[in-house]
């Protein structure tokens, strides 16, 4: 039966870094600990090639899977299974029947306009890592775009160039739609004699002389996403995340919220359902603690409180 639309949901994307640093884990964290304060959650996996998050949840392979959209034209209402979290459903993936860059841009728009349309309070989209331009361009669907990392500098280089392509391809959209690519492209080849030296220049340039109307800075502004640190092992570690935020508005001009971290726990297992112990929220009181920081500084769009890392 088709649901009648009546909520608008505000749309979560994680993407970016490397393979293994949490994506899953968190927003299918960030889904429970959602659908725990009695909103109406859709968790959607669109990790193509590494479609996982079935798993997190216990959810057998079912027939219904983002499959359906794109190789039987389903509509995107139709493939949610339940979980045993009241309140949270969630879109299995499926690694074996799509690849990310096999999406034509009309699927891909397709599925962009019905996620908009699905009928919840918060919707998630757990991306996969590397940078492929239909990932990104799913991730710049998100109200809130956020990215995870462990504190390794490999996986920060990896999280930073996500973050760079991500802007670019947003700031090429922008520049697209306002019929003015290529004039910034012929400053940027000229960009000696315009004396830019980065993006950073770049955008103050674009924003200064070729933005009639002020339309291209106000989106250009309204970039920011959200920073975790994942797997720490030491309480040092913390301060990366405002490394990270201060790497993003210097070499970027993005600004950041750095909305919290994650301590490493030996004691969770990748195959230990995550219908054992969500239910509850409790892995540990720590991480509990830890994801209702992150859950409410994204929220709110506040940062991480350093009254807390004082205490960590
Ligand atoms: N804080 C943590 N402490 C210990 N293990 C963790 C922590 N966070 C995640 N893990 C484990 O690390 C592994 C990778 O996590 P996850 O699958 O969420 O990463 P991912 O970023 O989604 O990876 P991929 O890019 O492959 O999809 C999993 O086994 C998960 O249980
Ligand atoms: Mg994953």
């Amino acid at each position: 039966m088709k649901q009648v639309k009546t909520k608008v949901a505000e749309i979560w994307a994680i993407g970016g870094g490397k393979g293994g640093t949490g994506k899953t884990f968190l927003f299918s964290q960030l889904a429970t600990y959602l659908a725990l304060k009695k909103k109406q959650v859709i968790l959607i996996d669109s990790d193509f090639g590494g479609a996982n998050l079935r798993y997190f949840f216990n959810i057998k392979k079912s027939e219904k899977s983002i499959k359906n959209f794109f190789v039987n034209k389903e509509p995107l209402e139709n493939l949610l299974s339940h979980t045993n979290i009241k309140n949270l459903k969630i879109i299995t993936g499926d690694r074996n029947s799509i690849s990310i860059s096999s999406i034509k841009y009309s699927q891909k728009m397709k599925f962009l306009r019905h996620i908009k349309m699905l009928n919840a309070d918060y919707i998630l989209i757990d991306l996969g890592g590397g940078l492929n331009f239909n990932t990104i361009d799913i991730f710049l669907l998100a109200d809130k775009m956020i990215v995870i990392t462990v504190p390794e500098i490999t996986a920060i280089d990896n999280l930073f160039q996500f973050v760079k392509n991500a802007y670019f391809r947003n700031l090429n959209f922008l520049l697209k739609k306002h019929k003015l690519k290529d004039a910034a492209k012929n400053i940027w080849e000229d960009r000696k004699i315009y004396g830019i030296k980065d993006i950073v220049d770049l955008t103050d340039y674009i924003k200064g002389n070729l933005d009639f109307d002020g339309s291209i800075s106000k989106k250009i502004s309204e970039f920011s996403i959200f920073i975790v640190l994942n797997k720490l092992r030491n309480p040092n570690e913390i301060n990366q995340g405002f490394s990270i935020k201060s790497l993003c508005i210097k070499y970027l001009g993005i600004p950041s919220i750095y909305a919290g971290y994650i301590a490493s726990d030996d004691n969770f297992r990748k195959n230990l359902s995550i219908s054992d112990y969500l239910p509850k929220f409790n892995i540990s009181t720590r991480i509990q603690k830890e994801i209702t920081e992150i859950a409410e500084n994204i929220i709110n769009k506040e940062q991480i409180k350093i009254s807390n890392i004082k205490n960590a």
